[in-house]
This record gives C-alpha cells, sequence and structure tokens, in this order.
C-alpha cells in the first residue's frame, strides 16, 4: 500500500501538469465563450429588484451600492456607522436606485440581522441579492497579541458577520432563486503575516461558502469574490492592533484612493453576480501562486518572507477609530514606532444602538 501511494504521489503531479497543460487552451476557449453567452442572454435584470448590502458604509461595500443603484435596484444598506450610510444612500439615488433603506446593525448580533432582513422583507415583499462585506482586518503579529479576548471578535466579524445574515436571509433568497455575494480574500490561502486571524477567517469563510453552494444546489446562487489589494478604509489602515481597539493608521487615513482598483473591483463583483459567476478574481493572475502554495511551497514561503517581512516594520502612529471593540488595559507601546492617541479609548463614543429602519 505504501509503495502505491508513493508511486502516486511522484506520478500523478507531473502527469496532471501535463494533462492541464494540453487541456487548458480548449479549457479557456470553453470559459470565454460561456462567459459571453451568459453576458449577452442570461444576465440578470436587476431593475426594482432588493439588494441588501451589509459593510456598505466604506469601501468595497460603498461602490458596490453604487453599481447596483446604476441598475436601478432597491437597496438596503447595512453598516454600524449611520451618518455615513446616510450620504451613500443620496448617492445611490442619484445614479438610479429607486428607493434606499439604510439601518445601523452589527451584522455580529443573530437579532440584528434577523431584523434588518425582515424588515426589508415586510418593505419590499422580497430579498434578491444578499452582498456579505462586513469585515476588519488586523495588523499584528500572532504573538504580539497582549489579550487573546480580542480574537473572537476578529473570527465574529469576518466569518459569523456572514454567516448569520446568509442564514436569515437564506428563505426569502429561496424565494426569489437569488444569490449571496462573499467577500472573501486571496488571503484565504495565500499567506500574509500581520493578518493570520483574518486569513483564517477568510479561510473558513470559502470553505463554508462552497459547502453551502452544494446544499443549496441551484436555487441560490453565491458568487464568491476573491481580491488582493484595493484602496480603501481597510488598505488606508483601518485595523485591529494588539490591544484590541480598533484603529487606523494617523498617515494613512486622509490619502485619497478614489479612482484606484475599488470601482473596477465593484463592477466586476456586480457584472459577474448578475451573470451568476461563481467567482470574480481581482486580480486573476494571483492563482498562479496556489500553483506554486501545492508544486512548490517554498519557493512561495521564501519569496514572501523575502517581500514582506524584511521590510514590514513601520513607522508610523495610530488613532482611534471611535469605536473601541473592547473594554480593555491602557494601549501598549508597540515595536517600531510610536503610537498617537489623539482621543483616548475612555474618550471614545459608544458604539451606534440598533436603530429603526429608515427610508431616505
Ligand atoms: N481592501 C482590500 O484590499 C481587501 C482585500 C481583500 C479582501 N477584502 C475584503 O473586502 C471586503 C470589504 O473590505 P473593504 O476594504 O471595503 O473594508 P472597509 O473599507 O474597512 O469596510 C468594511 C465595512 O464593514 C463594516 N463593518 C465592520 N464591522 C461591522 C459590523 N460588526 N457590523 C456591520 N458592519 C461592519 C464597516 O462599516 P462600519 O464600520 O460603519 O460598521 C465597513 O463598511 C471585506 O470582506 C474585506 O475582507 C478587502
Amino acid at each position: 500500500m505504501d509503495l502505491i501511494t508513493a508511486a502516486l504521489n511522484f506520478l500523478v503531479p507531473p502527469a496532471s501538469l501535463v494533462m492541464l497543460a494540453f487541456a487548458w487552451p480548449t479549457l479557456t476557449f470553453i470559459n470565454a465563450c460561456e462567459w459571453i453567452y451568459d453576458t449577452v442572454f442570461t444576465s440578470e435584470n436587476m431593475e426594482n429588484k432588493v439588494v441588501v448590502i451589509t459593510g456598505a458604509s466604506s469601501g468595497i461595500g460603498e461602490q458596490i451600492a453604487y453599481e447596483y443603484a446604476k441598475r436601478r435596484v432597491n437597496l438596503v444598506l447595512i453598516a454600524r456607522r449611520e451618518h455615513r450610510l446616510r450620504g451613500i444612500s443620496e448617492n445611490a439615488r442619484r445614479l438610479g436606485s429607486r428607493h434606499v433603506l439604510i439601518m445601523a446593525a452589527d451584522v455580529v448580533k443573530e437579532d440584528d440581522c434577523r431584523r434588518f432582513i425582515n424588515e426589508t422583507n415586510n418593505y419590499f415583499g422580497r430579498v434578491d441579492h444578499l452582498v456579505n462585506t462586513a469585515s476588519l482586518g488586523h495588523t499584528f503579529y500572532f504573538e504580539e497579541a497582549t489579550d487573546t479576548s480580542v480574537f473572537p471578535i476578529l473570527m465574529d466579524i469576518n466569518f459569523w458577520g456572514n454567516v448569520y445574515p446568509t442564514y436569515v436571509a437564506l428563505p426569502y433568497l429561496r424565494q426569489t432563486s437569488g444569490r449571496i455575494v462573499v467577500n472573501a480574500s486571496v488571503e484565504n490561502w495565500l499567506p500574509l503575516p500581520r493578518m493570520s486571524l483574518y486569513s483564517a477567517a477568510k479561510s473558513a469563510l470559502v470553505n463554508f461558502y462552497e459547502t453551502l453552494r452544494f446544499e443549496v444546489k441551484d436555487e441560490v446562487g453565491i458568487t464568491v469574490a476573491t481580491h488582493g489589494w484595493i484602496g480603501t478604509e481597510m488598505t488606508r489602515g483601518k485595523f485591529m492592533v494588539e490591544e484590541g481597539a480598533e484603529m487606523q493608521w494617523k498617515e494613512e487615513r486622509e490619502v485619497h484612493v478614489s479612482g484606484g482598483p475599488v470601482e473596477e473591483f465593484a463592477k466586476l463583483i456586480v457584472s459577474g453576480a448578475c451573470r451568476g459567476d461563481p467567482y470574480v478574481k481581482y486580480p486573476s493572475w494571483y492563482d498562479v501562486f496556489f500553483l506554486y502554495r501545492v508544486f512548490a511551497p517554498k519557493v512561495l514561503y521564501w519569496t514572501l518572507r523575502f517581500l514582506l517581512i524584511n521590510g514590514d516594520e513601520r513607522r508610523t502612529s495610530f488613532i482611534g477609530t471611535g469605536r473601541p471593540l473592547l473594554e480593555m488595559s491602557p494601549p501598549r507601546r508597540l515595536t517600531g514606532g510610536p503610537i498617537t492617541f489623539s482621543q483616548s479609548l475612555q474618550q471614545q463614543q459608544p458604539q451606534p444602538q440598533p436603530q429603526q429602519l429608515k427610508l431616505e
């Protein structure tokens, strides 16, 4: 038995690679034909349909809202910062949305999710697309963490914050043959330092939705979007630090990032979802690293180590974002640079309480 396994280990990978190399042009041609056919003939007409977007108050979620708005959908925008949703809802209406509802809600709380999905259905009588974008990254090495109670918070937002809305929306999505759009990340398989828990949550997310895909069969579509570095609040340094506070790199806060790949990616994701694509990747050439991960993991490891670890000491300062995530002890100085807290955690405003659905 061991001999057979050893022989297969030796033969199957190169044989499969050779077969794939020959089949690749044909497969690419078939995919291209399918893509053209779906774009021309089967792309979903979204006019008057109902799209719920979590994490719509910034970044990719905000741009996705605008892309759907151009398709004249009715939008339901969810995030904790209601004041930001107000401006975004006005922009969305200008771009073509008939009705835009906004609601401050925390996707980590099942009751909040139940409330915004039920109220969406009560108001519009249907839910067609659920777009999960709510997320939080982090910027500490695993061993730097000073309080392990921050670990579940990251998993809560990045994993359960997708699962709860999906769970409560599924019965309604089945009625409309609707679609779930998931924002994962290339980090679900490509490791980056300082993001171990975020990457783990994204891996869990991808596996969860791949399994759900089988369970819901064709009754509800699932589009998994994986992307690399996109200019948003997250890439402008909004992260959880090792004491568990949600903070932002001061120097990066005001960096203007529009006009970059956020709009491009939002366009790709919405057209992919409307076409019924199971995956949207940006940029798609990242997939090549996956081959290295499987066939030459050491090459990938040393390349990433060379590129990412050596120069990643950050010399900058943090400010609070207004949302203490934990009641915690005073912040500890990080190695590699001074920390300036322009607002102490105690002075920050409390988290917004869930509010009534608002029609803008
Ligand atoms: N930007 C990138 O380079 C990149 C790369 C790979 C993957 N991604 C993924 O793309 C998605 C969007 O990322 P982004 O860059 O647009 O991030 P972002 O600008 O930081 O936006 C995150 C959104 O999530 C919301 N949110 C966070 N916690 C929440 C909670 N508990 N309840 C409700 N809403 C919550 C935030 O709104 P409030 O703070 O107002 O609640 C915000 O609207 C995420 O899933 C992220 O993991 C991004």
